[in-house]
């Protein structure tokens, strides 16, 4: 795999590395509180960080990035396979020799006058069977203790790849030179000639000029999604774009439940959910990303390999999520939220009003007129330990059974507020086909409905056709032990606008049906999507104003052809490598939701 397997070769890895780069230090951090302590003393120094009021948000700070480094940048990240076709239509690919060279270029001294800091990790729990080990070099200490955060930093994984583990070698500059003497700037980048490239063959991952998450923090959606996508496709698993739920019913039963919604579409929020229906219970395994392999008992098994959760401040309150709230009342680092005069965060959607007083991502005094005070895509950077819901198997080495998958996204009409996938592959093909508002996640405009399929888009490795015939053969090995599969929309819109489902805790009431089918308790009725809720089955009592069934479930036939057409219409972009079964499987689910009508 192309992945240095000794001692030997860890130490000559990063010797070439300190060539190329030629920082003016080396440093192992192993994200000890000492060591930390020192990074964000140096930060503060810096005016990378701002602490917060202690009193207020213990070890908390804000960063203000700049105004050109605040998503995740599509346009930039690659995927250098030798042949254009491995990587697909939907990725953006480089030819690798011709990527190394260009990147080889921008990185020629890339470091120059600054630290480089040595950061070997673990995804998943060192030692289980799920875990890959990892180094990134990275001359950014804000992405240090960020990542000390977000992945199992430190003497353990260091020690596994010492004795011999395989690692993933991935590197990391904001691409911005000190000369000597020379002010640095409290968030360096280099917007213009930013890369995210990922080498499959050999597992590597070169990230330069951008120092925002999900560019930056390189255990995320480049390990653990792109580059394990490849990996698990290669060893019969999957890496995949997903929450991991824990569900305890009245009859305390427990189920486990996985969904894949595209980013900033309420993966962090249904996994944090507090049920409004009485007697459930909800515990967090994981918020962004789930890997999922056969156990031994032929039952899908899912592990969250992060450490911690980079979640959409925007939005985050003590209504809507107050599991979220309190996970970040202390030891959070904040990314392009707005501070109060008090010394703490705000952001669009809060429980109180923006104070008077307060100052912008942008460092400027709030004006309404002038846009929002938070950057839409502001997030948290906190450790998933302190989420008071943190379910006790979130680190089980062997992960959880999953009952139910759910892929989701954010659709203002046509996609129904659930149904359940009439098989394995029907569920396959609404996964594929399912499409989603673009968001603040990422560059770009925001609001335009993109075909996002299992919501891994801008996170598959490899080509997306490809990667659907993958899922049909990990559900024909797990067979009848395969679990379920389901559509979710929490985004319908009336003619008005607004949304016509509350959402949040009350996403709990589709949770509850997804297990009276799983329970064999709810019979459904046929809909183009699969079942959907009989009249009166969704258990709404108690709710200000229920919708009615048609607004949360109607859909006019023309609505249903135009949607049919342009999903057909995808899936032919993703040809010959798309299963053509499916399109039969698909047109099956026509005329049976037809005949049914
Ligand atoms: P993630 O990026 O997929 O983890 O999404 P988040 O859970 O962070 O949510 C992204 C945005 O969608 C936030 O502004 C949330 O407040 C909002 N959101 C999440 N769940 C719901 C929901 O059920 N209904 C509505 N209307 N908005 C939601
Ligand atoms: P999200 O994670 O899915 O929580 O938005 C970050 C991302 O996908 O960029
Ligand atoms: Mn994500
Ligand atoms: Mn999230």
């Amino acid at each position: 795999m192309g992945i240095a397997d000794a001692n030997q070769d860890v130490q000559r890895w990063i010797d070439e590395w300190v060539r190329v780069l030629e920082p003016a230090r080396v440093e192992l951090y192993l994200g000890e509180r000492e060591e930390t302590d020192r990074l964000i003393d140096g930060l503060i120094a810096q005016g990378t960080l701002r602490p917060l009021d202690p009193s207020r948000r213990p070890r908390s700070y804000v960063a203000a990035s700049d105004p050109r480094d605040v998503a995740r940048l599509e346009s930039r990240t690659v995927i250098s396979t030798d042949d254009p076709d491995d990587a697909g239509p939907t990725n953006h690919w480089q030819d690798p020799t011709a990527m190394r060279e260009r990147l080889g270029k921008l990185f020629a001294g890339s470091m120059r006058g600054r630290t480089m800091y040595v950061i070997p990790f673990a995804m998943g729990v060192v030692g289980s069977p799920f875990a890959v080990y990892a180094i990134e070099l990275t001359d950014s200490a804000y992405v240090a203790v960020s990542m000390a955060k977000m992945a199992r930093v430190g003497r353990a994984a260091w020690d596994a790849i010492l004795g011999g583990a395989p690692f993933v070698p991935a590197v990391h500059s904001v691409g911005a030179p000190l000369a000597p003497s020379q002010r640095d700037v409290a968030w360096p980048c280099d917007p213009d000639n930013t890369w995210i490239a990922h080498f499959p063959a050999t597992s590597e991952i070169w990230s330069y000029g951008s120092g925002y998450g999900g560019n930056a923090l390189l255990g995320k959606k480049c390990l653990a999604l792109r580059i394990a996508s490849v990996h698990a496709r290669e060893e019969g698993w999957l890496a995949e774009h997903m929450l991991i739920l824990k569900l305890t019913s009245p009859e305390q039963r427990t189920y486990y439940i996985a969904a894949a919604f595209p980013s900033a579409c309420g993966k962090t929020n249904l996994a944090m959910l507090q049920p409004s229906v009485p007697g459930w219970r909800a515990e967090t395994i994981g918020d962004d990303i789930a890997w999922i392999r056969p156990g031994p008992d032929g039952r899908l098994r899912a592990v969250n390999p992060e450490y911690g959760f980079f979640g959409v401040a925007p939005g985050t309150s003590r209504r809507t999520n107050p599991v979220a709230m309190a996970t970040i009342s202390h030891d959070t680092i904040f990314t392009n939220v707005a501070v109060t005069p008090d010394g703490d965060v705000w952001w669009e959607g809060m429980d109180e009003p923006a104070p008077s007083g307060l100052i912008t991502w942008r460092g400027e005094p709030y004006d309404p007129a002038k846009g929002p005070a938070a950057h839409p895509n502001a997030r948290f950077t906190v450790e998933a330990r302190q989420c008071p819901t943190i379910a006790p198997e979130w680190e089980d080495p062997n992960g959880v059974p999953l009952d139910a998958i759910v892929f989701g996204g954010r659709r203002r009409d046509t996609v129904p507020l659930v149904a359940e996938a009439r098989s394995w592959e029907h569920g396959v093909w609404l996964g594929a086909t399912m499409a989603s508002e673009t968001t603040a996640a990422a560059e770009g405009s925001v609001g335009r409905v993109r075909r996002d399929p299992f919501a891994m888009l801008p996170f598959c490795g490899y080509h997306m056709g490809d990667y659907v015939a993958h899922w049909l053969e990990v559900g024909a090995r797990a067979g009848a032990k395969a679990p379920r599969l389901y559509v979710v929309n929490w985004f319908r819109r009336d003619d008005e606008g607004a949304f016509v489902w509350p959402g949040y805790g009350e996403n709990a009431r589709v949770l509850a049906w997804i297990v009276d089918r799983l329970e064999g308790r709810a019979q459904g009725v046929s809909h183009p999507y699969g079942t959907v809720p009989a009249p009166g089955e969704l258990d709404l009592a108690g709710m200000a104003e229920a919708p009615s069934w048609d607004a949360l479930f109607g859909i006019g036939d023309e609505e249903w052809s135009r949607e049919l057409e342009d999903a057909r219409a995808f899936v032919a972009t993703l040809a010959p490598r798309f299963p053509a079964s499916l399109l039969d499987v698909a047109e099956a689910a026509d005329r049976a939701a037809d005949t049914d009508r």
